[in-house]
């Protein structure tokens, strides 16, 4: 079976375009539903026996060392703008060695004219680089030859699957067959060269649906839960029709939040390689959240916003995070994230 193309020629074009056009809107965050962060508070430590110099947030990830335990979620590609933002990002991780990944890819599988809006990687030599593709795209055609090739186009160390069957049914035409997928991706777990992450979109991976990810193979799971861009609500914004608009806004809250997610997940497998991300948005909440078990933090909305504007806002934005993430460690008393992680300093409010 070939791929299944997408309606109309650059249906998925525009679609990208829509996207990053919505999502650059403050309208599609979640207005309720919270990650959960807000239920946690660090215990001051007044008196650190520490110089604020000394603290440090480097981390690795999948055998790669990075500056800081910090991930530019997967965001976009296929457009002349997402090539200009997909260059500023991995300009920014280069700098900060932080990691990076690119949107779906399969867009350029379906048109390889625009291949060259993901291919970042002479930008980014040296970071933790990752590609991207629908998982349930296995059950409409791709296999592994594709997978390879995206991976190949990006020079990517991994390749995540996102998993999004809200997106898909609220999506006009959205691929909503996800029968046999965790088998399909046990399979590519076993041949893909690179390690596989499982990510979902905003909506969250509970404990219980990461065990069987781990026991397909899967390196490392995001667990991209709710509080932050609601996928429902950028869906339902661009629905061609008042089914699926309607769709959009019943469902614009749902999701597990994201701290939900890293506590169950890492209470079931204390040992799988974790991203938290899905509405976190400073180096306060990543403090929190690589407290609760995250090995490191994705953000999309932030970075977006940033990058957008400009290169250097994307620098500023990086700076901060750090800067608040050394706060944290400074003001609990820990020297780096491995004594965060073991210290018992982060409390239910
Ligand atoms: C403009 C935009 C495009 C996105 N496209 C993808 C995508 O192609 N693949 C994917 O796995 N996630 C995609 N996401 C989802 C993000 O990776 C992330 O999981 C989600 O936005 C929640 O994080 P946030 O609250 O920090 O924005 C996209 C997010 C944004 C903002």
């Amino acid at each position: 079976m070939s791929p299944k193309p997408d309606r109309t020629d650059d249906a998925i074009q525009s679609r990208k375009a829509d996207h990053l056009r919505i999502c650059l809107d403050d309208s599609v965050q979640c207005q309720w539903v919270t990650t959960g962060l807000e239920q946690y508070r660090f215990t001051h430590v007044c008196l650190p026996e520490l110089a604020l110099l000394e603290v440090q947030t480097s981390t690795s990830f999948l055998g790669k060392s990075l500056g800081a335990p910090l991930l530019i979620s997967s965001m976009t590609g296929g457009t002349e703008l997402a090539k200009t933002i997909n260059i500023r990002l991995a300009k920014v991780a280069q700098q900060f060695n932080i990691a990076m990944g690119v949107g779906s890819q399969r867009v350029a599988v379906e048109h390889p004219q625009v291949a060259d809006t993901f291919a970042v990687r002479s930008h980014a030599p040296d970071i933790l680089l990752l590609a991207n593709l629908g998982a349930v795209q296995l059950n409409y055609g791709y296999t592994i030859d594709h997978c390879q090739q995206v991976i190949d186009l990006l020079e990517a160390d991994a390749l995540i699957l996102h998993l999004n069957p809200l997106q898909e049914c609220i999506q006009s035409r959205g691929d909503r067959d996800f029968r046999g997928l965790l088998a399909r991706i046990k399979t590519l777990c076993h041949n893909l060269p690179v390690p596989v992450i499982v990510k979902e979109v905003g909506n969250g991976i509970s404990g219980a649906m990461a065990i069987p990810l781990i026991e397909a193979g899967v390196a490392a799971i995001d667990v991209a839960g709710a509080g932050g861009t609601s996928w429902a609500k950028v869906e339902g914004e661009r629905a061609e029709d008042l089914r699926q608009r309607r769709l959009g806004q019943t469902f614009a809250e749902w999701g597990l939040p994201t701290a939900e997610c890293v506590t169950s997940i890492r209470g079931m497998a204390p040992h799988i390689p974790l991203i938290a991300s899905g509405g976190l948005r400073t180096g306060l909440d990543a403090a929190k959240a690589i407290a609760l078990g995250a090995n490191l933090v994705g953000m999309a909305y932030p970075f977006l916003r940033a990058a957008h504007e400009s290169e250097s806002a994307l620098i500023t934005l990086t700076e901060l995070l750090i800067a608040e993430l050394e706060t944290v460690l400074f003001c609990t008393g820990n020297r780096d994230l491995q004594d965060l992680q073991k210290s018992d300093c982060l409390q239910p409010q």
